[in-house]
């Protein structure tokens, strides 16, 4: 008999991913806190304004997680997720300004209050406090995918950059962004997490994929997100992306769909920078005419699917049903 439930199941959640590491992970905001001290005031302050601010902790659990998954029985993993959390505060100090950005994590973000010059330089202050606990850690393996991860979402924003306001840009340019500006610090948490339990290099490039995989669904949802979520649940303006003439692949998928007309009024917007209230409802329009926002969604399950199926070779056991989960949690975000 098919059992019929009352009501709707749970929402899929981080709860699993939060109680398995919730021990390490008190750790790993001591030695955060710990290391954004600093004898020049400004830089705790601009820190602090960012990280007390809360953030899902998203990437340092990842690599918490890998390291259980991994049998990892040692000590560097709190200090190489509190690096992979550094790294990822100093890029969103440094993107804000890049963006222009006003609103992160639901405050105003630090360069509104500090200025940009203080937000970019606190930025470099974490990245660098960020190698020297991984130096700490010791693992040169661990410097090599974490230094590069850094490299490489370097690398992801300047070709973003290059391609703002274009147009033209394809889906597969899209791609090339999002792995390296986002995916790539995802797969790095992870993979490291993987190479401090000494796993098969298979169990290693695994986790790796997993966190590329579910990196590149985090961005989608995301750019889905800055068209079609709500401003209080996100923590950050909608619309931020349109008005800074971002070509994310909503967009993309829209202009390729539209007509004449629709593609002009993309490309005054886009070009133009400084759009209303107005032009902002129109794209949203659009979006939803052309199912580009629902098919960004629908993008970004498929690569979830495959950062599912990357972790296959693990035995079932908490740390596999937690990282599971995490996948459903990132798309169930979308709605
Ligand atoms: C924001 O990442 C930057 C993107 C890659 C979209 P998160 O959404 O993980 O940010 P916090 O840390 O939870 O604020
Ligand atoms: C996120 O970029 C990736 C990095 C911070 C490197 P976005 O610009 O797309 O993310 P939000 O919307 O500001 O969080
Ligand atoms: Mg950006
Ligand atoms: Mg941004």
């Amino acid at each position: 008999m098919a059992l019929v439930l009352p009501f709707e199941p749970n929402e899929p959640s981080i709860e699993a991913l939060v109680a398995l590491v919730k021990a390490d992970m008190e750790r790993v905001n001591a030695a955060i806190l710990a290391r954004t001290g600093s004898d020049v005031a400004m830089i705790p302050e601009v820190a602090n304004h960012l990280i007390s601010s809360g953030g899902k902790r998203l990437r340092p659990m990842l690599t918490l997680a890998c390291a259980a998954l991994s049998g990892y029985r040692g000590e560097g993993h709190i200090k190489l997720a509190a690096s992979v959390e550094f790294m990822h505060t100093a890029t969103l100090l440094h993107d804000d300004v890049v963006d222009e950005s006003d609103m992160r994590r639901g405050k105003l973000a630090a360069r509104k209050l500090w200025g940009n010059e203080a937000s970019v330089l606190v930025g470099d202050f974490l990245l660098g406090q960020a190698f020297r606990m991984m130096v700490e850690v010791g693992s040169l393996t661990c410097l090599d995918i974490l230094s590069t991860a850094a490299c490489v979402i370097a690398e992801g924003e300047v070709m973003q950059l290059a391609a703002a306001k274009n147009t033209q840009t394809s889906e597969d340019d899209y791609l090339a962004v999002i792995r390296g500006k986002t995916a790539e610090l995802f797969a790095a948490a992870c993979e490291v997490g993987a190479v401090l339990g000494q796993r098969p290099k298979a169990e290693q490039a695994a986790c790796r994929s997993y966190g590329m995989n579910l990196g590149i669904a985090f961005q989608l949802v995301d750019d889905a997100l800055d068209y079609g979520g709500s401003q209080a649940k996100l923590g950050k303006n909608v619309g931020d992306d349109f008005r800074e003439g971002k070509i994310t692949l909503p967009v993309l998928l829209a202009f390729r769909r539209g007509d004449e007309k629709e593609r002009a009024f993309w490309q005054r917007c886009l070009e133009k920078g400084e759009v209303s209230d107005a032009d902002l409802a129109q794209a949203i329009g659009l979006l939803t005419k052309h199912r580009a926002i629902a098919d960004t969604v629908e993008r970004a399950r498929h690569y979830g699917a495959i950062a599912k199926d990357a972790l296959a070779l693990f035995p079932a056991c908490p740390a596999k049903d937690a990282l599971m989960e995490a996948v459903d949690f990132c798309l169930s975000r979308a709605h």
